[in-house]
């Protein structure tokens, strides 16, 4: 398994206490550093709480400062976009160079093959998204 990917300021969990939904940026979406999984990304996709490895399977954008769109998880450079519940990328990446569909459809069925975003189970307790045990 790859080492815990770690980000320059995060939010900072509490134990297994990631963050407080209102503490989520409006993008519905924030960076947590965790001691035991490094940084993840973390959020609300509508009523559901999430947390999901950081790094987009694209070209490694942080996916904690990307932002809930539809009910998922959007890269923030080249927009690809992300089941929270399975990890699937649902969409390859879109633009004028990363959205050529047959490249975009390639890394989509790559990423879903061999590298989806790993999903930590999570809960909504006392207005906060925490991790499950
Ligand atoms: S880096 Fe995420 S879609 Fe390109």
């Amino acid at each position: 398994m790859a080492p815990p990917v770690r980000t320059k300021d995060p939010a900072v969990a509490q134990g297994d206490r990631l963050i407080a939904v209102d503490d989520l940026p409006p993008s519905g979406v924030a960076e947590v550093g965790t001691a035991e999984h490094g940084t993840l990304a973390v959020g609300m996709a509508g009523d559901r709480p999430f947390a999901v490895s950081n790094v987009c399977r694209h070209q490694f954008a942080k996916l904690g400062r990307g932002q809930v769109r539809d009910g998922c998880l959007e890269c923030p450079w080249h927009r690809a976009r992300y089941d929270v519940t399975t990890g699937e990328m649902v969409s390859g990446p879109k633009g004028r160079i990363f959205g050529f569909p047959p490249y975009s459809k390639g890394i989509q069925t790559y990423t879903n093959g061999v590298a989806k975003l790993r999903t930590f189970p999570v809960e909504l307790r006392d207005g906060a998204i925490w991790l499950a045990s």
